[in-house]
């Protein structure tokens, strides 16, 4: 880390979270929890609980090709297909406990303001650049064709119906020009070359200053950081602010008519529409200033991988070469893919888990658990239904479930319910062993979970599992209650202690199960607002405790197998 670096680390006073905006073009996939939803909500839950500022930001991405053509195969209007989609994926989010400040969507009017006046500063004061070039144009529809409305023969493996942008028969990646005997895929009708003009955005004169920006931030993660210094080295190229497209933001200019803002122009922005969303809902409409413009404001991005170039490269040049001074993007903590089962998701096939199926049977916190363990931080990694029953059951269950469990039950069974009488100077060698090894796993976790790196934060959060586990056996209340009462009251006043240290590092992971845990302990302040400091302090004795009940409840082979079983039959339907 540079002495730069550091400093500026020390400066922020608040923290700017957003998560990669998802097209409003279907269901939420475990994909994109992994990729990027659930580590961003696992960072700003965690920060919350350390009683650090935040706003962490997201909604859909409503406009672009990918929904005009989902909407075109459904016969509904886009507005229709963007709401309804909208609805189910905010619904999903909420079911999932991703804890967004606001949700927004890019259809709304805020994002056109938003948008428009982004690009007009831009283009006023001449950071854009114009360019003529040629695009296929249908006659028979009156209007320029997006790649993925144009077909033809490959050229390379002569399939007949090969994409502008890929062939689904070899997988070659395609420009429309490539085609032979291009077409329109809405009518089959010939098209034909024409000029047209558009706004670009000139990363390859950007290229200088986003090098020397990035130069400062040598602590990001080693796989964004290998795909910048690749872009890099084969130079930027320009790339398109507008197209000719009917849904999207129009280009605010005269003459522009039929002009949409490229969705990736747009959709960064949504960020921004989002926050001012939010700060009017507040009451506060320029509070968003704060979180956008003020240099005490650290931003993040969590995205997947396929979305680096936008957020590390083209939108950092947009907020750079904008009048009003932006705040650059502090990390972005991107993650590589999740596979399903050893195979490649494809949502076009149906080959993934989606989040309404899977809330509709099993629970949000397993899932949260299970792909916390397994995020594919530093390369690709894999989810099967078979792990997630382990997880469940070995670990949560076992590991952090059972514990819990036996300590209150013991402490209603002998302790009339309530923490028992124990002062510091009647903790053992081994009590106080244990309390400093949970403590040190605490401080471990913090520092993993500032560095992005959760999966390493969480290992610390079941080694304290497994430290209160050994304590209950080697303390063994069980044998002292027929002994030494006090010395068992003791025991079990230590272990609520680390339960409610476990507690404190589990809520991020699973809140809604922690959020029990922290009432049976009879705590009435926010666990997650603040609750980390809170976890720190010795439990009152003679505190009353909450009844507990079943945590993790287990999973069944009987449960999962059907689960298995279709995506088993989709990838022998494949073959
Ligand atoms: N919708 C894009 C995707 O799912 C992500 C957009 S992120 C934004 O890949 F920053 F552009 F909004
Ligand atoms: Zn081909």
């Amino acid at each position: 880390m540079s002495s730069a670096d550091e400093s500026d680390r020390q400066a922020f006073q608040r923290t700017l979270v957003t998560a990669a905006l998802p097209y409003a073009n279907g269901d939420i996939h475990l994909g994109h929890l992994a990729g990027a939803y659930l580590p961003a909500d696992l960072y700003v839950r965690y920060l919350r609980l350390r009683g650090k500022e935040v706003l962490f930001i997201c909604g859909t991405d409503e406009y672009g090709v990918a929904i005009t053509m989902k909407a075109e195969q459904l016969q509904i209007a886009p507005q229709e297909l963007v709401d309804r989609n909208y609805q189910s994926i905010a619904e999903s989010f909420a079911g999932f406990g991703i804890s967004f400040d606001n949700f927004s969507q890019t259809s709304r009017p805020i994002h056109a303001e938003t948008s428009s006046a982004f690009f007009l500063d831009l283009h006023r004061r001449g950071k854009l650049r114009q360019k003529t070039v040629e695009q296929y144009y249908s006659p028979s529809l009156g209007r320029f064709l997006a790649d993925r409305y144009i077909e033809g023969t490959c050229p390379q493996c002569s399939a007949e119906n090969a994409r502008g942008d890929q062939c689904e028969s070899c997988g070659t990646s395609l420009s429309p020009e490539e085609l032979i005997n291009p077409r329109s895929v809405l009518d089959n009708s010939p098209l034909e070359m024409r000029e047209t003009t558009h706004w670009f955005l000139p990363l390859d004169e950007w290229q200088p200053a986003l090098e020397k920006w990035q130069a400062g931030h040598p602590n990001w993660k080693e796989n964004v950081l290998n795909y910048c210094r690749g872009w890099f080295a084969d130079g930027l190229s320009p790339r398109a602010a507008t197209r000719d497209l009917h849904w999207g933001v129009k280009v605010p200019l005269p003459d522009h008519e039929g002009k949409v803002f490229y969705v990736w122009f747009d959709a960064p922005i949504g960020y921004i529409s989002s926050t001012r969303e939010w700060a009017a809902e507040q009451g506060e409409p320029e509070a968003w200033r704060t979180w956008w413009q003020d240099q005490g404001t650290r931003l993040i991005h969590f995205i997947g991988k396929d979305n680096i170039v936008f957020h590390a490269i083209m939108f950092p040049g947009m907020l750079m070469h904008h009048s009003e001074d932006y705040i650059l993007p502090d990390n972005v903590p991107a993650n590589e893919f999740l596979n399903l089962e050893g195979k490649k998701l494809s949502t076009s096939r149906g080959y993934a888990v989606w989040l309404p199926d899977y809330l509709e049977k099993f629970s949000p916190d397993t899932l949260r658990f299970t792909l916390s363990r397994t995020l594919p931080e530093t390369r690709d990694t894999d989810f099967t239904w078979k792990g997630l029953q382990a997880r469940n059951n070995n670990e949560l269950g076992n590991n952090f479930g059972n514990l819990i469990n036996r300590i209150f039950t013991f402490a209603h069974k002998y302790f009339e319910g309530r923490v028992p009488d124990w002062t510091d100077a009647d903790l053992t060698d081994l009590d106080r062993a244990t309390l400093d090894e949970v403590a040190g796993c605490m401080e471990r976790y913090a520092v993993r979970m500032e560095k992005f790196e959760m999966r390493a934060a969480m290992d610390e959060a079941f080694l304290a599992g497994q430290a209160g586990n050994r304590y209950f056996d080697e303390s063994a209340p069980f044998r002292s209650r027929k002994t030494d009462m006090a010395r068992c009251g003791v025991s079990i006043a230590v272990a609520l202690q680390i339960v409610r240290q476990i507690a404190v590092m589990l809520s991020p992971i699973t809140p809604f199960a922690m959020a029990k845990v922290w009432t049976w302990l009879g705590m009435e302040t926010d666990l997650e607002h603040g609750g980390w400091e809170e976890g720190l302090r010795p439990l009152p004795a003679g505190r009353p405790l909450g009844k507990q009940e079943i945590l993790f409840p287990r999973i069944e082979d009987e449960t999962i197998q059907p689960e298995i079983d279709r995506l088993a039959k989709l990838v022998e339907d494949q073959t």
